[in-house]
């Protein structure tokens, strides 16, 4: 492998590798000489302008920058996820490197700038991470709250009658400085001083000064160094003060050798403006976005509840942190590209969050999108944004107050400009108008008092539900009504997938029914059995569906996934059962597939879509009924034993059937049997029967006990990890976890037999560890 010294002599020079180096390939290709983070196209919209990299060349070196990029999600994960081997140790080092003047200048004033919570190496890092998290839990930032609308409301008020604003000058720049200098404990005294500083320390660390502007800003930070000196020590004389700084300068007194003195000055500086400058850009970023998808903006305004995941969507598709830095600590390899020791690395979130491999129609802005949350703009892992939390919570509520009293807010004609920066990423202005005579609130003066709370923390996937409408309705069989649902304002609904599902809200009640209609229609096609001893769900929907009518849709997800490779497919429906199991049956009709369909049913007028099933696939005979008061129950013992080598059977229906044919698979390899279950059983927690148990949490090192009448998912919610979530049953695994060490007493539907045994995986929601043992996840 090429050393450091020799990287830093080729740089000048070109590439610096042959392709005998790395054996797939050169990892500096044209595109890659190219590469410029300070210009161009990556200014203007980074994930795009790594598309070609995503595509072709996921991990390549920059010889302008003297870095090797990684524009993949797994493979910026990986990097995040191991501290040690790629060490965070250059986080806050000058990308552009600093002249002599500068570095004269910054002597002058005895800056001495070191190591912080970002960029701290482990053991010290975990150490003071865990000594200072407390203030960023969940439950004390619920406090933060009403400071934050407060002082939201206050800039408004003070703008709303205008008709045009600057946003980032009104309000975007100063309430979330005031809000960490709230959160922080700082005095407010100095606000216009600390905007120069903290651009002077953004310009420096991360952006590309020109020489002589390297020494103006080597004043500021000199400065704004000096400014963070007095301000801790005018705290320390205030022992009881409020606020985290106090809380990190009261620590350094209990435990100096952990939280030290370079690390109190360092922070000090450093906070100020991670803890602003991030959620400032963020909320430009935010309402740029917003409202230029004016659809996504009406939705909102029409339902606020949709708040917490636009947000999370606009931090994935327009982030403020698009790329972060680390340093390998010894030989590595990231994406199949091998790295020497010392190589420096710029992992562009931006670009992962864009990763079509991890994000379906990743370059689409869609605020329904259920898997916005795993964006990585926080980072992840051990080194994760501590105030990710704050800044979520700021850019609800300022979505939720201007959505609420200026739903006609539109952007300005203008020309956006970027201040160049590896890292930080948000317009420099953004113009907005109104008309004013059109303030919702000039006719409701309550309006402006119609606050909506959001919890602190992730949002669950249970908040996001679009409004459709009942188009048609019709009797589809025996106690069966088949419904045909549009999007409430006219637009396709989105496509999907054979086996999957949607969940119906009407007034309290929520149920999961299977989509069963012709995928890429832009409509959704269900059929709802009535079940007059059930839990009264679908009685309510028989009852209340009108045509026409509006209700709330969530999804669509997918849990039972076809394996459309495999040789041959064996389909089985019991009653109502058959929705999915049509929707496998023209998918693998459309791929020319081998398949056969078995349909249980009580009588012919009781079975829901029996005639389609037979006109669309019954020709080649590959559908077989089994009708009760006709020719009797199924042999499912016979259906079991016929199945060809590497076939799979499908199965959807009553737990009498899905029991049975559990027993008829026992002994056919693992994979071979999947089935849907539309509820689980016992999912509540009884306390009294219950063990806690320990759990240490590797990747950001935390040990967190979880309560008998607590789930595990709660108790990481709890201590500020983001896991999705969506059944919470245990059905759907969208809230798994790697496990590391542990026995795992597994409840959930998800996991076959082999997965279980091999316990590398476990559901928060509803699995626990065995008998009160300690277990370790990643
Ligand atoms: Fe669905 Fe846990 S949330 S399995």
């Amino acid at each position: 492998s090429p050393s450091d010294a020799s990287l830093r002599a080729q740089r000048e020079q070109g590439c610096p590798f042959s392709s005998a180096v790395n054996a797939k390939g050169c990892p500096a290709s044209e595109m890659a000489a190219q590469f410029d983070p300070f210009e161009g196209p990556y200014l203007v919209d980074p994930a795009e302008a790594l598309r070609w990299s995503r595509d072709q060349l996921p991990v390549f070196y920059s010889p302008k920058l003297g870095y090797w990029v990684v524009s993949r999600y797994d493979d910026i994960k990986a990097v995040f996820r191991d501290p040690i081997l790629f060490s965070p140790k250059n986080v806050l080092e000058k990308i552009t490197p600093p002249t002599k003047e500068a570095v004269e200048v910054l002597r002058g004033y005895d800056y001495a700038m070191d190591r912080t919570m970002v960029n701290e190496d482990e053991p010290a890092h975990m150490a003071r991470r865990r000594a200072l998290i407390d203030h960023f839990l969940p439950e004390r930032l619920e406090r933060q709250q009403e400071m934050v609308r407060q002082l939201t409301r206050e800039r408004i008020d003070a703008f709303i009658d205008s008709g045009r604003v600057e946003l980032i000058d009104a309000m975007l720049y100063e309430v979330p400085l005031l809000v960490a200098l709230h959160f922080l404990g700082v005095p407010e005294d100095e606000i216009a001083t600390l905007r120069t500083f903290s651009l002077a320390h953004s310009v420096n660390t991360w952006g590309k000064p020109t020489p002589e502007q390297q020494v103006q800003v080597a004043h500021d930070v000199g400065r704004f160094w000096q400014y963070a000196g007095e301000v801790i020590e005018k705290m320390r004389a205030e022992t009881a003060g409020d606020g985290w700084m106090h809380y990190t300068i009261r620590k350094n007194a209990e435990m100096p050798e952990i939280v030290t003195d370079s690390y109190v000055h360092s922070m000090m500086m450093a906070i100020i403006v991670a803890a602003h400058e991030t959620t400032s850009l963020a909320s430009a970023n935010m309402f740029k976005t917003l409202l230029s998808h004016r659809s996504a903006w009406e939705d909102i305004c029409a339902d606020p509840s949709l708040i917490p995941n636009a947000v999370e969507e606009c931090l994935r598709y327009a982030g403020s942190i698009v790329a972060w830095r680390r340093q390998t600590t010894g030989p590595a390899t990231v994406g199949g590209v091998d790295l020497p020791e010392g190589a420096k690395l710029l992992i562009v979130q931006a670009s992962g969050n864009q990763d079509e491999r991890h994000f379906e129609n990743a370059d689409r802005f869609d605020i329904y999108r259920d898997n916005a949350v795993d964006h990585l703009t926080f980072g992840y892992g051990a080194h994760q944004c501590m105030g990710k939390n704050i800044g979520r919570m700021e850019m609800r509520i300022f979505l939720e107050e201007m959505t609420r009293r200026l739903p006609h807010l539109r952007l300005a004609e203008q020309e956006f400009s970027y201040m160049p920066s590896t890292s930080f990423r948000g317009p420099d202005r953004l113009w907005v108008e109104w008309d004013p005579a059109l303030n919702p609130e000039r006719d409701d003066h309550a309006l402006a008092e119609k606050v909506r709370h959001f919890p602190v923390g992730a949002p669950a996937a249970k908040e996001i539900a679009r409004s459709v409408r009942v188009s048609a309705l019709r009797q589809e069989a025996e106690g069966v009504i088949g419904v045909t649902l549009e999007d409430a304002r006219g637009r396709p609904l989105p496509d999907w997938s054979a086996g999957a599902h949607i969940e119906l809200c009407l007034g309290d009640v929520e149920r999961k029914y299977s989509l069963c209609g012709r995928p890429g229609n832009g409509r959704y096609e269900i059929a709802i059995l009535r079940e007059d001893a059930g839990r009264g769900g679908s009685r309510h929907f028989h009852e209340h569906l009108r045509e026409g009518g509006e209700l709330r849709l969530r999804g669509p997800s997918n849990f039972f996934r076809l394996d459309e490779a495999a040789p041959h497919h064996v389909l089985i429906a019991g009653g109502i059962g058959i929705t999915p199991i049509i929707a496998m049956a023209d998918r693998l009709k459309a791929i020319g597939a081998d398949y056969e369909v078995h349909y249980c049913g009580r009588s012919r007028r009781a079975m829901a879509l029996r005639e389609r099933l037979q006109a669309d696939h019954g020709s080649s005979g590959c559908v077989h009924l089994h009708i009760g008061n006709e020719t009797g129950r199924a042999d499912f013992a016979q259906i079991v034993a016929e199945l060809p080598e590497d076939g799979r059977i499908y199965a959807c229906g009553p737990d009498r059937m899905i029991s049975d044919l559990e027993a008829q698979t026992a002994d056919l390899p693992d994979g071979s049997f999947h089935f849907e279950h539309f509820t689980a059983q016992n999912v509540a927690l009884d306390p009294d029967k219950e063990w806690a148990f320990e759990v240490e949490l590797v990747d950001s090192g935390l040990n967190l006990s979880v309560a008998a009448d607590e789930t595990l998912l709660d108790a990481l919610r709890n201590a500020g990890v983001d896991v999705p979530s969506d059944c919470c049953e245990g059905l759907c695994g969208s809230c798994e976890v790697t496990v590391l060490q542990g026995g795992v007493d597994h409840r959930d539907k998800v996991l076959t037999r082999s997965e279980r045994t091999e316990n590398r995986r476990m559901m928060s929601c509803c699995s626990r560890a065995k008998n009160g043992q300690r277990i370790k996840l990643a």
